[in-house]
């Protein structure tokens, strides 16, 4: 189908994407049959089995969508908030691939550390499974229950502790935590799309106040001063350069996010699509014809605009994806100034 010409790239982009959103959130029976059919495959994937699973596809995203942007960035100059003196010219600070291997590990460390000594635990499996795939005994669980239909019951209903870490039963025979436990049912498309809206509102939120406590304590600044320090404009590599505390502080609150309202792994597979295409774009320093906040509503999101002027300006714009704390933030902070 071809659409008119007069639309512009953003407006195309609303087109297809918000009946998609519309019918899943009110016809998810249309939906459930593909969301099973991926969902039963992917459970079938050893590699989605794996505990270290999440750690991997949010480097091989951040990667892809990086490297994208950056060809992006390199082949449009006229899109770019600052002119290039030629159109060919890289930022300086740019670096190649090559160059960056140790940015990635330094990233992954931790990450793998504690995907191979934790039980993964998500919503909707049974404690059982969490703890078989811990190394767990779980026939000794129902020795300390009297009644056989006690234990049966706490395997059933949801453990309320999934929050709370618990680490790997080290063995020699299983020294490490290699596998996480999944769902056994897909999630309807409304059960998705609720979650992925509500996660990244709840994100978006924490985010916000964390920033901002980066910015204004004085503790916390030289944590964000990474972040905020590139000798030219802002450029899709400075997505990733930040502190150490900082990264790791931005993966828990968004795997917080995602916990708090007990989202299914599939959303959390389709979150980290979403949340790292977000954090590249708004690093892009491009007015991008198709940028998310052009899509978007008029005023809900932030975008690459808003997020160079935080990093040139340094006030405003602590907010990372939207625009409703800012706004509350703004009228605070116009608030104190009329009370001084
Ligand atoms: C994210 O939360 C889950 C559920 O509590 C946990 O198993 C996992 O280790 C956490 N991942 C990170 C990177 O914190
Ligand atoms: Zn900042």
């Amino acid at each position: 189908m071809a659409l008119p010409n007069a639309l512009s790239a953003a407006q195309r982009i609303r087109l297809i994407f918000g009946p998609i959103l519309l019918s899943s959130l009110l016809w998810p029976s249309f939906y459930q049959s593909f969301l099973d059919t991926l969902w039963n495959s992917l459970c079938y994937t050893s590699f989605y089995k794996w505990s270290t699973f999440e750690t991997l596809w949010t480097v091989f995203l951040y990667a892809a969508i990086e490297g994208s942007l950056t060809i992006v960035f390199m082949n449009h100059p006229e899109w770019r908030f600052t002119q290039p003196r030629t159109p060919t010219s890289k930022p300086r600070g740019m670096r190649r691939p090559s160059r960056r291997i140790g940015e990635g590990l330094v990233y992954i460390a931790p990450l793998l550390a504690m995907d191979l000594t934790m039980i993964k635990k998500f919503a909707d499996v049974e404690l059982s499974q969490m703890l078989v795939s811990g190394n767990y005994d779980i026939s000794s669980l129902y020795l300390n229950t009297t009644s056989s239909s006690n234990a049966t019951l706490s395997f059933q209903a949801p453990p309320k502790t999934y929050l709370i870490p618990t680490l790997h039963n080290f063995t020699l025979t299983s020294p490490l935590q290699t596998t996480r436990a999944l769902p056994l049912y897909a999630p309807s498309s409304r059960r998705l799309v609720t979650e992925l809206i509500l996660s990244f509102f709840i994100y978006d939120t924490l985010f916000f106040a964390f920033h901002l406590s980066l910015h204004y304590l004085p503790l916390l600044r030289s944590f964000h001063l990474t972040h905020h320090s590139h000798p030219s404009q802002i450029h899709p590599q400075i997505t990733n350069q930040l502190s150490l505390f900082e990264r790791l502080g931005l993966v828990m609150l968004a795997n917080f996010s995602l916990n708090v309202i007990g989202a299914h792994v599939l959303t959390r597979t389709v979150f980290v699509v979403l949340f790292v295409w977000l954090l590249v774009e708004i690093h892009c320093g491009m007015s991008l014809p198709w940028g998310y906040e052009k899509v978007m509503p008029r005023g809900w999101g932030g975008g690459a605009g808003k997020h160079m002027r935080h990093h040139v300006g340094g006030g405003e714009g602590y907010e990372p994806f939207f625009c409703w704390w800012d706004g509350v933030w703004e009228r605070v902070v116009r608030g104190m100034g009329e009370v001084k």
